[in-house]
């Protein structure tokens, strides 16, 4: 089992930027990354020469199947203007961001480079959804998975399923994830769906007034959320709204030895944990309620950073789907195994309670371009922990952050603990 030593170089965090999220006909991946390095670039507070920056480490899962387009790095690395450095793509399914992020901390650590870009992308409305689906589940164990018909909807509610034997939750309970994620994504203006699920239900009434059809008789986000219609069953227990979406967009972060962080600016944030773990294929699990990697990657990371659960004010979690941010809430050590859903019931992970989780949104309502997730992630938590995030700041000081990103069902699992430091 690797120990959990401390960084040989310390590595912070410089820059950060993103595209908006959402489905844009007109647009590729390179088209995303352009705006995404564009974006980090402006963010770095003294200036940047993008002539420093001496090599590329993308996250992308699957440009070729969705994008019919291989060999994505140098392609995107050209588009910002910075061949001819070193261009790497790292493919982790879903984890591919942060297995690229965590490839970036160690060329910084072992000295091999000061600065690096770290980029995720991922273009996924090209295809119908079933071919989206299809293109999805190449992350799962094909032969014993796939052929046995599950998907990934599938495979989520076969946890939550799992879980609500085990723990006693209701499909009701995964509601409460659904509506915290959308409160959130309503206060983010990268979001693909910036709305909340109040307003969503308004906009459905007014549409089918406007239309001079009959209004829907909800009144509330419950009866909303219940309706057959408006939120369908996906894979049961699972609904319409507790599936993160099929998104286009890119990430990016700009990193740089610890030592030279201050020519950049005057609050970098530093990367103190990093770690990352697998396990074997879902339908080899005694146990479905809880993500073994998620659980030893959260520990050695913990164990990196020299801190624990506790000390950690807000993380952004996998929430691919619902029951994922439930089962990672506890992976993570925020919860017991079987109270995360009750903490998402009494407001706990809310932005204003007392463990804030996914404040940007999360996957749900942010959106998931796959590739560029686990860096999407860490956009948000530098912005909170430079209390740069407007309308969805958390209140109060964000000294500790997490990232915890998740490939498929938690084959990969990749955490990141942050610092701001004064
Ligand atoms: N949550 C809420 N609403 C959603 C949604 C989501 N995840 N996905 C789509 N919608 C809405 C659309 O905005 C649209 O609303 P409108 O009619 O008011 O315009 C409506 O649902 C239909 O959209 P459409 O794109 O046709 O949906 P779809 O049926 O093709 O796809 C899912 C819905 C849930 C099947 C698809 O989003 C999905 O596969 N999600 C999971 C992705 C995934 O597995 N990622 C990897 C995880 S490991």
């Amino acid at each position: 089992m690797p120990k959990s030593r401390p960084l040989l170089r310390g590595v912070s965090i410089i820059g950060v930027g993103m595209s908006k999220f959402g489905a844009f006909p007109e647009k590729n991946s390179r088209d995303l990354f352009v705006e995404a390095f564009k974006d980090m670039t402006g963010s770095v507070d003294k200036g940047l020469d993008p002539a420093v920056i001496e090599s590329f480490y993308l996250g992308n899962f699957s440009s070729d199947l969705f994008e019919h387009q291989g060999h994505t790095a140098p392609l995107l690395l050209d588009a910002v203007g910075l061949t001819p450095i070193p261009a790497t793509r790292v493919e982790n399914a879903c984890a591919s961001g942060a297995t690229a992020l965590r490839q970036g901390v160690m060329a910084i650590a072992s000295g091999l480079y000061d600065v690096v870009l770290v980029g995720g992308a991922e273009k996924m409305t090209d295809l119908p959804t079933a071919d989206v689906t299809d293109t999805l589940a190449t992350a799962a164990d094909v032969p014993f998975e796939i052929s046995a018909g599950f998907t990934f909807p599938g495979f989520y509610a076969a946890m939550a399923t799992a879980y609500m034997a085990k723990f006693g939750m209701k499909p009701e309970h995964l509601m409460n994830v659904a509506i915290k994620n959308h409160d959130n994504g309503a206060l983010n203006p990268n979001a693909q769906f910036g709305t909340t699920i109040q307003k969503w239900m308004e906009g459905r009434i007014a549409s089918a007034i406007k239309k001079g059809k009959p209004a829907p008789n909800w009144t509330s986000i419950w009866d909303f959320l219940h309706d057959g219609y408006a939120n369908p069953i996906v894979a049961w227990p699972l609904r319409l709204f507790d599936c993160s979406p099929i998104t286009d967009g890119a990430s990016a972060l700009l990193l740089v030895a610890e030592e030279r962080a201050r020519e950049f600016t005057d609050i970098p944030i530093h990367i103190i944990g990093s770690a990352q773990a697998s396990d074997t294929a879902l339908h080899n699990r005694l146990d479905l309620t809880s993500l073994p990697a998620a659980k030893l990657a959260s520990s050695q990371a913990y164990g990196m950073a020299g801190i624990s659960a506790s000390d950690v004010r807000i993380a952004e979690v996998h929430d691919c789907f619902t029951i994922a941010e439930v089962i990672a809430s506890e992976d993570i050590g925020f919860f017991a195994p079987g109270e995360g859903f009750k903490a998402a019931e009494d407001g706990m992970t809310a932005r204003l309670g007392g463990k804030p989780i996914n404040t940007s949104g999360g996957l749900k309502s942010k959106g998931h371009p796959v590739g560029a997730s686990g860096v999407a992630q860490v956009f948000e938590l530098w912005k909170q922990m430079r209390n740069e995030a407007g309308e969805r700041q958390v209140p109060g000081d964000v000294p500790l952050a997490m990232t915890h990103n998740v490939g498929a069902t938690g084959s990969t699992c990749v955490v990141h603990i942050f610092e701001r430091r004064e």
